[in-house]
C-alpha cells in the first residue's frame, strides 16, 4: 500500500517523531539527502493561492535533487475538466510524488486511491498537515520535547489549521486547547479522533468558547486568519463574530512566561493578532515559515523511502 500524507494522523506518533528528527538533520545539513537525484519530478498542484507552500516545495524538491513541476489549476485539466481518477493514473506514469493544495479533502482521497505514488496534502478545507510539521519543528527547536507541552489555538476552531493542531498536537503528546466562538467549533469527528490519539500518547484535548481558558499558562499560543481561502464572501460577518478572539498582549500575558507565538501566515494584523504580538519578542513566525522547507523535505524523503521498501500489491 502506498503511503500518503492527507491528514496529520496519517503519521503515527513514532513516524511523526522520525520525520521531525529528519527535518532537524536536514536543517543542519541541507543537502544530506538526495532521493530525487536524476532528476525525478514531483508535481505540485495549486487550486488556491500560495506563497510559502509553493516556494518551500519548489526549493525543497530541488534541494533533494529533484525537479518541481508547479501547476496552477487554471493551467491544467484538473478541476472540472478531467476527473481526479484519470489525472491520478496519468501522473503516476511520469512523476514520483503528487502534492496538491485544494478545497475538498475528498479530492485528495480520490487522488490517493487512484495512484501508486505518494500524495501530499498541501492544504485542504479540512487540514494543513505540512504546516503542522513545520510548527511542531519550531516548538521542538524552542522547547526540546513536545510531549506534555500545552498549545492554545485561539480563533476559528472550524478551519483547517484548528483541525490540524488537534490531530498533530496530540500525536506529539501535546495538550491541545481550542478557544473559538460557539458557532465555529472544530468538527466533532476530528475532536473524537484527536481524543482517541491523545489517550495513547498522554496528550489531551480541550474545546472551549473562552479564549482565556485556552491560553492560561500555555507554552504555545497560536492563531490563524478568521477568513480562510474560499470564505471571502463571509468577511464582514466573520470579523464581527470573532471579536474578542484575537491574540493581543493581554492574552499572551496569561500564557506561560516562556510562551512562544505561532501563526502559519499570511497574517492580518489588527484582526486575529495584534502587531505587538506577531512582531514582538515571543513571536517565532519567521522560523516557522522557514521550517516549512525543512519539514516538507523530511516528509518527502520519508514517504519516498516508505514507498520504495513497501511490498507492492502485485508482488509475489
Ligand atoms: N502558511 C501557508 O501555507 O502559506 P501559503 O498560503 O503562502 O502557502
Ligand atoms: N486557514 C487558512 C490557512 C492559510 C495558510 C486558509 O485556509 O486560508
Amino acid at each position: 500500500m502506498t503511503r500518503h500524507f492527507l491528514r496529520d494522523d496519517d503519521l503515527s506518533p513514532a513516524e511523526q517523531a522520525e520525520v521531525l528528527d529528519l527535518a532537524l538533520r536536514l536543517k543542519a545539513d541541507r543537502f544530506a539527502e538526495r532521493p530525487l537525484e536524476g532528476p525525478r519530478t514531483v508535481a505540485v498542484f495549486f487550486d488556491k493561492t500560495s506563497t510559502r507552500t509553493r516556494i518551500s516545495f519548489s526549493v525543497g524538491i530541488t534541494d533533494l535533487g529533484g525537479s518541481p513541476l508547479i501547476i496552477s489549476s487554471a493551467d491544467s485539466q484538473l478541476g472540472g475538466k478531467e476527473s481526479v481518477a484519470d489525472t491520478a493514473r496519468v501522473l503516476e506514469r511520469m512523476v514520483d510524488a503528487i502534492v496538491w493544495r485544494t478545497f475538498a479533502q475528498s479530492g485528495l482521497e480520490e487522488m490517493a486511491a487512484g495512484t501508486t505514488v505518494p500524495v501530499v496534502n498541501a492544504l485542504s478545507d479540512d487540514f494543513h498537515p505540512c504546516q503542522l510539521l513545520a510548527d511542531l519543528l519550531t516548538v521542538k527547536e524552542r522547547f526540546g520535547d513536545l510531549a506534555g507541552r500545552t498549545l492554545a489555538y485561539v480563533g476559528d476552531g472550524a478551519n483547517n489549521m484548528a483541525h490540524s493542531y488537534l490531530l498533530a498536537g496530540v500525536t506529539a503528546g501535546m495538550h491541545v486547547r481550542i478557544g473559538s466562538p460557539a458557532d465555529y467549533p472544530p468538527r466533532a469527528d476530528i475532536v473524537d479522533d484527536a481524543r482517541r490519539i491523545a489517550a495513547t500518547t498522554g496528550g489531551s484535548v480541550l474545546v472551549t468558547t473562552n479564549p482565556h481558558e485556552a491560553a492560561a499558562e500555555a507554552d504555545v499560543v497560536v492563531t490563524d486568519t478568521w477568513i480562510s481561502m474560499g470564505q471571502e464572501a463571509e468577511k464582514a460577518e466573520r470579523i464581527a463574530e470573532f471579536a474578542g478572539y484575537g491574540v493581543d498582549d493581554a492574552l499572551m500575558a496569561e500564557a506561560s512566561e516562556e510562551a512562544i507565538f505561532l501563526h502559519c501566515l499570511p497574517a492580518y494584523r489588527g484582526y486575529e493578532v495584534e502587531a505587538s504580538v506577531i512582531d514582538g519578542p515571543q513571536s517565532v513566525v519567521w522560523d516557522e515559515a522557514e521550517n516549512r522547507l525543512h519539514a516538507q523535505k523530511a516528509l518527502l524523503v520519508w514517504l519516498l523511502a516508505q514507498n520504495a521498501t513497501a511490498p507492492t500489491a502485485t508482488a509475489p
